[in-house]
């Protein structure tokens, strides 16, 4: 209908989120899930009162700044921003929101896999049966490292990093946390907190990182940091790329120095660092802590109240700017 809002859905969503969204907008879908140029998203923005990106849409400033007038909100389907240039959108008021709470469990039950699958050396034993190597058993053969009563330092205790801090207590793991602020005792679940990540990090047998990629958390995981890890240590990350420097883990993993990564995420995605792949101690996973179909369509449902406050003149729930 004419009069309903039309609104650009930059990737192809989760039927039930496009069903609503045909219901309630003018939903220009994106059904070939073809990735949209900057330009391409400006052009067909035309018209439109908000936009529905994904992180894979770099909505920069200089993007943001040629959005047709008509585009008051932009409802990403992320709880990550880091596409987004929130100070652009500020200065053109235009509103911007976000997923939060929604994929907190998925996230974690992929770092959890991750940090599981690394440690006991999973993705070789898969491949070995996959590609019918598999000799013998053999008493020492494919020897990982026990989990059960080890340390895990989480680096980012917000929702993500406390679901993940909670299932490493069911394998009695210490749990130590960097974060910006000391959570209250009753949120912190007896962890050690570490005001500096450098304190923390000779206290971690597993490290895993769910911190937001912000200007500050930029290579977070660099040589100087990985020499304070505890030999044979195991890196999980879960949030960006980013916040690795990339030619430092790879050299950790290549000396021995660390035991094991798990990578859900990388700089460049999806041409990730090649020599990732050709390491025998990576685990690597194409971007998938979120991929459930329970939580995608609650990221769609999420975006779409923020999406429905915002044209009814409302607060939206997850308002960044
Ligand atoms: C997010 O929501 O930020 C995930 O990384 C992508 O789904």
């Amino acid at each position: 209908m004419a009069d309903k809002p039309a609104v650009l859905v930059t990737r192809k969503l989760p039927d039930a989120v496009e069903a609503r969204l045909d219901r309630d907008y003018d939903a220009r879908l994106n059904a070939d899930d073809r990735l949209y140029s900057g330009e391409e998203l400006i052009e067909r923005s035309t018209g439109a009162v908000a936009v529905i990106p994904c992180h894979t849409e770099k909505l920069s400033a200089g993007v943001i700044e040629r959005l047709p007038e008509t585009v008051r909100a932009i409802c990403s389907f992320s709880v990550g921003y880091d596409h987004i240039d929130l100070n652009a959108a500020k200065a053109r008021g235009i509103v911007v929101t976000n997923t939060p709470d929604v994929l907190s469990d998925a996230t974690a039950e992929i770092a959890m896999l991750l940090l599981l699958g690394a440690a006991r050396r999973a993705f070789e034993g898969e491949r070995e049966i996959r590609t019918d190597t598999w000799a013998e058993w053999s008493a020492i053969h494919n020897l990982g490292i026990q989990v059960t009563g080890k340390r895990l330092g989480v680096v980012g205790m917000g929702r993500v990093g406390r679901i993940m801090a909670r299932r490493a207590r069911g394998f009695d793991m210490e749990i130590h946390y960097h974060n910006r602020r000391r959570l209250p005792p009753e949120v912190e679940e007896g962890a050690i907190f570490h005001e500096r990540v450098e304190d923390m990090l000779p206290h971690c047998d597993f490290l895993s990182i769910h911190c937001p990629a912000t200007p500050d958390t930029r290579h977070l995981l660099n040589a100087a940091r990985i020499a304070l890890l505890p030999e044979s240590a195991v890196v999980v990350n879960t949030s960006r790329g980013a916040v690795v420097d990339d030619d430092a883990l790879i050299a950790a993993l290549r000396s021995g120095r660390l035991f094991a990564a798990g990578l859900d995420v990388f700089n460049n995605e999806p041409h990730i660092d090649p020599r990732y792949r050709e390491l025998p101690n990576t685990f690597l996973l194409p971007h998938i802590g979120s991929a459930t179909r329970e939580t995608r369509d609650a990221m769609g449902f999420r975006a779409l109240d923020n999406l429905d406050a915002i044209v009814a003149g409302r607060e939206p729930r997850d308002r960044l700017v």
